[in-house]
């Protein structure tokens, strides 16, 4: 066991203030059973949200150290320890509800302008394991909005759809037995598709490791080729972080 101090931003719907906790850890404790004994042992107030605990649900995302965002169910304190302390705030580009708790809907209900579902077409055809691999990454996504609280482009476009939604618009394009087809390209590009500035935010803190990026960059491409998006003058028919 050894001594850790978690700073944890605080927020009670009016004023923000960080409250420092010391307890003492062991080299798996992680991110939220911390939380879950501070809560139960210290201080009944603090609010968070948990469910699985097995990265699964999705629900437990935080901003450590004021850079990484992570689910705390499987982030260990340990290893994210600076001079003895770890910093803990709600994720970004969200509304926060109370303390650790931000308000999911900002990203869940977005999914429906670029209809992250299913339609089936009517000649269903027999799915092999080569057809499932086009979007095996895709369907491992837990909703968790991490790559939402990291992406920069919220700051210049509110209009963006997010990162999100483009992995729900790969997911259904890649599938053969989707009816949308290429109109989900369309709903991307409406979406602002191309504000995306391929920063690779989203695809290095994805704790699903979905390409996220890559998938964008993908759906742009097809678009220009297509004609569905429109290319920027001069342009290899993608954008780049480096403005051609
Ligand atoms: S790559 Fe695009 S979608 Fe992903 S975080 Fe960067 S700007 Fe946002
Ligand atoms: S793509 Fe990854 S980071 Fe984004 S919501 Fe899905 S699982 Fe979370
Ligand atoms: S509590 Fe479910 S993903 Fe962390």
């Amino acid at each position: 066991m050894e001594k850790a101090v978690l700073k944890i931003k605080r927020f009670d719907g009016k004023k923000e203030w960080i409250d420092s906790y010391e307890i003492e850890i062991q080299d798996r404790t992680t991110i939220i059973e911390a939380l879950m004994h501070i809560h139960d042992t210290t201080d009944p107030t603090l609010s968070f949200r948990v469910q699985c605990r097995s990265a699964i649900c999705g629900t437990c995302g935080v901003k450590i150290n004021g850079e990484k965002h992570v689910l705390g169910c499987k982030t260990k304190i340990k290893e994210n320890l600076q001079n003895g302390e770890l910093l803990i705030e709600p994720l970004s580009n969200m509304e926060v509800i109370k303390d650790l708790v931000v308000n999911h809907q900002d990203f869940l209900y977005r999914i429906k302008d670029v209809k992250g579902w299913f339609v089936p077409k009517e000649d269903f055809q027999p799915v092999y394991p080569e057809d499932l691999q086009k979007f095996d990454k895709e369907t491992d996504c837990i909703l968790c909005g991490i790559c939402y609280s990291v992406c920069p482009v919220f700051e210049t476009d509110k209009d963006f759809g997010g990162p999100i939604n483009f992995v729900k618009v790969f997911r259904f394009w890649k599938d053969k037995n989707d009816a949308l087809g290429d109109e989900r390209i369309v709903l991307a590009d409406k979406e602002h598709i191309t504000s995306c500035v391929h920063c690779k935010y989203c695809s290095f803190s994805c704790p699903k490791q979905i390409p996220v990026e890559q998938d964008i960059l993908q759906i742009e491409f097809y678009g220009k080729q297509k004609g569905i998006i429109k290319k920027e003058e001069g342009g290899f028919g993608f954008s780049t972080p480096f403005g051609f």
